[in-house]
């Protein structure tokens, strides 16, 4: 899939629905990984930088105009310069941060901040955003404690990431609230220290597999 210019980040990622969230131990294996999930689906990745490997990665992808690819683990201003300069198009955080958020406006990239409490979300209304994430989704009250945050600011699109798997990522994507779901099930750091990519992209298959039934029973029922 190659995206225009004229698709906003948040909706190519509404599109997509599954934003892949990557920890690399090697960057060398980026390109591999990155047709992996192209091959399974999913034309865009989160790219952490827990690890020093995850800005070489976003480097060596960058110009790749096949996925979409964020920064995650964007912890302040600095962090966004290195992640932009890498040639992310968006920024994941963990939390929300004024100072992250302002960065990301002067750089032109898209923030999605992460928000666990209504404190949280209302600074990122006040910052003027509409789309964040939800994390730890599952640790911090899942589908329930989202719904009950989605009640005051209805406007708001969520992102919830953090303890999601196959089988609950449906009930997330089901909300009217959720644009996307984040998650690590698809990009297991054992298959990509083993070189596996097929697994990776045997994985993503069956995401995208998982969410077409989803959008078939969907229509079935309308
Ligand atoms: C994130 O940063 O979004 C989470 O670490 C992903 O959580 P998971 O590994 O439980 O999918």
């Amino acid at each position: 899939m190659t995206h225009t210019s004229t698709a906003t980040v948040t909706g190519i990622l509404s599109e997509i629905q599954i934003v892949p969230v990557v920890v690399l131990d090697d960057p060398a294996g980026a390109n591999e990984l990155a047709d992996a999930l192209i091959a399974g689906g999913i034309a865009c990745a989160e790219i952490t930088l827990r690890t020093p490997a995850g800005l070489e990665a976003l480097k060596g992808l960058r110009g790749r105009t096949d996925l979409l690819l964020g920064a995650g683990t964007v912890l302040n201003a600095a962090d966004v310069d290195l992640a932009a300069d890498a040639g992310a198009r968006f920024i994941v955080s963990p939390g929300f941060g004024a100072d992250v958020v302002a960065r990301c406006r002067e750089r032109g990239v898209t923030a999605i901040p992460g928000v666990a409490t209504a404190s949280e979300l209302q600074a990122a209304v006040a910052a003027g955003l509409r789309h964040v994430k939800f994390f730890p989704a599952e640790q911090a009250g899942g589908l329930p404690m989202l719904s009950a945050l989605a009640g005051p600011f209805p406007e708001v699109r969520f992102m919830p990431s953090g303890g999601l798997r196959p089988d609950n990522v449906n009930t997330y994507l089901d909300h009217p609230a959720v644009f996307a779901a984040g998650g690590s099930w698809m990009v297991p750091r054992a298959a990509q220290a083993a070189g596996d990519y097929q697994e990776i992209a045997r994985l993503c298959t069956a995401t995208r597999a998982q969410l077409a039934e989803r959008i078939r029973q969907a229509q079935g029922a309308s």
